[in-house]
């Protein structure tokens, strides 16, 4: 088997699994999704949409990771293009007594595109006259042939069974769709579209620039919280999303129980779990709604919570461990996000010799219900 060691040594590139070369590979995977689509001279335009008017009504249909890069667009989506937007749980909306018909649209957004729920939801949606966009990476997949429209996600093979270059594509292509459609009903705030392919074509080489430093922190951090009974991941707004997907990625690999919360929800119950073997990992960055952040994680420090937090430079923040990271323009801060998540739930997996890229009882594609 030593011409196989070969080979998978070659695919990894030197890095020690597939799922830290993945992650690392996200600066390109921005380039390449931007290239063709968003540039400083043409501004944002996806021809694979070319005659497809915006949508009166939106429904993003997905699973796991997918889904969480689903609810990070709503918000774009909603404040850009003015479209009402639904996320659902794939598994939830094909089994619902649905009410949809033509001037439905929806958008299955799949990594291998050929999630068992996320095809039987886009099926059920078609039979009931909507249309269907296929957000998906790989090439011919099922959700390829049978959406009405398809968008690549061209972040290339995705071997880890834990999803990672693969949302920061599908969070590239929703940023992008916000953007066509706010174009396209000329709904888009004066200044988002120029903020916004400037930020992405700069977004690259700021990443590129952040990953290594990133590591070394995911890796401190895991050598200090690994022995987690459970970890509580709070975000709000658009870093709710974020909050479900590091949550994700780390019961995922490291087998430690993880909750993501929407932060304003602690004091509805959830805030009597934190004690000091139940830290959380909150992310409390420079938004309008870091003030609410901040008196959520004084909740948890009066009992006894530990804190680690994702957040800017200049920001009054008294946690345990304070993990500052460049502050970019608005949503683009979310792509500086994601890896840290990524990374701190493959440190803390790797610091616990669990078998991160294919982790037990999972699949890199659910094919079956
Ligand atoms: C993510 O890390 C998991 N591997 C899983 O939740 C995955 O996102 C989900 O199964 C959806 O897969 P898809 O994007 O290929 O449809």
């Amino acid at each position: 088997n030593h011409i196989t060691w070969d080979v998978q040594a070659a695919q990894k590139g030197g890095y020690k699994h597939f799922m830290l070369k993945e992650i690392f590979e996200q600066p390109r995977v921005v380039a390449d999704c931007i290239a063709g689509r968003a540039d400083a001279v043409h501004g944002v335009r996806l021809p694979e949409l070319d005659g497809l008017a915006a949508p009166k009504r939106l429904h993003i249909v997905a699973c796991g990771t997918s889904y969480h890069a689903g609810l990070w667009g709503m918000g774009l989506i909603e404040s850009w293009a003015r479209i009402p937007v639904r996320v659902e749980i794939a598994s939830e909306f094909r089994y619902r007594d649905l009410i949809l018909d033509k001037d439905d649209v929806v958008l299955a957004i799949s990594q291998s595109g050929e999630t068992a729920d996320t095809l039987a939801g886009m099926r059920r949606a078609r039979e009931m006259g909507a249309t269907v966009i296929g957000l998906c990476n790989v090439v011919g997949s099922t959700v390829s042939r049978e959406a009405d429209h398809v968008i690549y996600t061209q972040a290339g093979p995705e071997i880890s069974v834990a999803s990672t270059k693969a949302m920061c594509s599908q969070l590239t292509l929703l940023l992008l769709l916000a953007l066509h459609w706010g174009r396209q009903k000329g709904t888009l705030p004066a200044d988002a579209q120029a903020s916004a392919v400037r930020g992405l074509v700069g977004l690259p080489s700021v990443l590129e620039a952040e990953l290594p430093r990133m590591r070394e922190v995911a890796q401190s951090l895991s050598r200090k919280y690994s022995s987690a009974r459970s970890f509580m991941y709070l975000g709000r707004g658009v870093q709710f999303p974020l909050a479900l997907e590091g949550a994700l990625k780390l019961k995922e690999i490291s087998y430690i129980h993880a909750e993501g919360y929407a932060s304003g929800e602690m004091k509805h119950g959830p805030i009597a779990l934190i004690d000091p073997e139940f830290p959380t990992f909150a992310l409390a960055l420079h938004d309008d709604l870091f003030p609410k952040v901040k008196s959520n994680l004084e909740e948890v420090q009066a009992r006894d919570g530990r804190i680690v937090a994702i957040t800017h430079p200049g920001l009054e923040l008294p946690v345990d461990d304070a993990w500052v990271i460049p502050e970019v323009w608005g949503p683009l801060n979310s792509f500086l996000v994601l890896p840290c998540l990524q990374l701190f739930a493959y440190e803390v997996a790797d610091y616990l010799g669990k078998d991160v890229d294919q982790p037990r009882n999972l699949a890199k594609s659910v094919t079956v219900e």
